[in-house]
């Protein structure tokens, strides 16, 4: 039986907890910090995941077998290293990529070089500092508009700037490496832009065996038809129309193999989740960016539709043994619409009494940016709030789900998007 520790505090998180609560490997779940929703299905602990003396010690402590990382951060600082360099500690499970690893999200540069190493198909790029800066201006020119910047480090999910003119992408490059995001931007990366739609893939690995998770589709922009603001995700779906067998085979050929094969070359340590942020251009995948953690809203839908019994997947992820577990995926449609605060992704109001929960009874929620107080009351604590999930034999009966669940919850400045899906078959 598994001890296991969750971290992270958002949707994605309620949506792991969730599903390992309902595993019967599993005799305790803790999630820290957690939110207002996690606590339903493990203890929420007021700690945090980027405190790994803190993280180590609660782990001795309670006997914990097993560390489900939910978020980058830790990833990207090195918890897996942090585990493996104590006697005790490393005897733990820690589901995630060591720091190394962690780069392919960490470092865009990295990434990309990855990329060209192992033949992995991607926008064509260079990757420019102060001291090649001319070099870098020289490229832009040589591509088409618009014209694609990206942060080489963590920037919170706003370090790529897409611009429509050489003169704008030419100034912001300058900003970018004065400082723009702080020195997450002392390296950007220029991208040739490409044109399709994307979809997010999934991948859980131990390093030489796969499994490859439902795929799912997020939808990123704060205003219906994908228009305005970038946000963390208003919504997402799965499956995705376009990922059929045909395009899954390419990806799987072109992408996911020689990714694994790539970080077994180069000899870098891999026990977890892979996102491949893929765009398909006239039905060929190409990458746009790998992340080292679930997506999120698309774990509210991944999760979902994973018939198996995730921990035994999890922990085999962790012993090289995922050869040998089959994965089950349940054939419905899943549908997530997030409700976030009024004025997200800008300036929000937070503390706000969330109502009707209760009398929701056709969907799942997944609580994002929610607070309980010790009498049960829900109060708004971010921006993305909840995530209404709902299963349908159609995308459509799905969606119409979620959105008369969504009548039934109310919050002062309650938003969300009508047209999750719209541009999916
Ligand atoms: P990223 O943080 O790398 O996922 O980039 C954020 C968003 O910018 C992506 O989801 C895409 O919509 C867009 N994007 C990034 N790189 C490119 C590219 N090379 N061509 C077109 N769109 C891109
Ligand atoms: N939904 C995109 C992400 O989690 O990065």
């Amino acid at each position: 039986m598994e001890k296991i520790l969750l971290l992270g505090s958002g949707g994605r998180e309620c949506a792991l907890a969730w599903k390992i609560s309902q595993s019967s490997s599993v005799e305790t779940l803790y999630i820290a910090p957690g939110n207002g929703g996690t606590d339903k299905y493990g203890k929420n602990i007021a700690m945090s995941p980027l405190d790994f003396d803190a993280v180590g010690t609660f782990v001795k402590e309670k006997g914990i077998t097993m560390v489900v990382v939910g978020n980058e951060d830790p990833l990207v600082a090195g918890i897996y290293d942090y585990f493996q360099a104590d006697e005790e500690l490393a005897k733990v499970a820690v589901v995630g990529p060591s720091k190394a690893g962690a780069r392919l999200e960490g470092s865009k540069d990295f990434a990309k070089g990855f990329m060209e190493r192992h033949g992995i198909p991607t926008a064509k790029y260079l990757s420019v500092t102060k001291e090649n800066i001319e070099e870098g201006i020289n490229f832009l020119r040589s591509l088409k508009a618009p014209y694609v910047l990206k942060a080489d480090g963590l920037a919170a999910g706003k370090g790529v700037l897409i611009l429509p003119t050489l003169e704008e992408a030419e100034k912001e490059l300058g900003a970018m490496l004065d400082g723009m995001f702080g020195a997450s931007s002392a390296t950007v990366v220029i991208e040739q832009f490409l044109s399709g739609i994307e979809c997010s893939v999934f991948v859980l690995t131990d390093g030489e065996n796969y499994k490859v998770l439902p795929v799912a589709k997020d939808y990123k922009r704060i205003g219906e038809g994908d228009k305005g603001l970038n946000t963390g995700g208003m919504g997402a779906v799965s499956p995705v129309s376009f990922a059929d067998d045909v395009f899954m085979a390419k990806v799987n050929d072109r992408i996911i193999v020689p990714t694994i094969e790539g970080l077994k070359k180069e000899q870098i340590t891999y026990h977890g989740f892979i996102f491949l942020g893929l765009i398909n251009v006239e039905g060929e995948p190409y990458v746009i960016e790998y992340n080292v953690r679930m997506g999120d809203p698309e774990t509210e839908v991944v999760m979902p539709r994973i018939a198996s019994d995730i921990v035994p997947l999890l922990r085999a992820a962790t012993t090289g043994n995922l050869g040998s577990i089959s994965l089950e995926i349940d054939n419905r449609y899943a549908t997530t619409v997030m409700l976030v605060s009024k004025g997200y992704p800008e300036a929000y109001e937070k503390g706000k009494l969330i109502t009707g929960l209760d009398n929701v009874a056709d969907s799942i929620l997944f609580h994002a940016g929610t607070k309980k107080t010790p009498e049960g009351e829900v109060f708004t604590n971010g921006g993305r709030v909840i995530s209404v999930t709902s299963y349908g034999e159609t995308k459509a009966d799905a969606l119409a789900r979620s959105f008369e669940s969504i009548e039934k919850i109310d919050f002062e400045g309650k938003t969300f998007r009508r047209d999750i899906g719209f541009d999916l078959d």
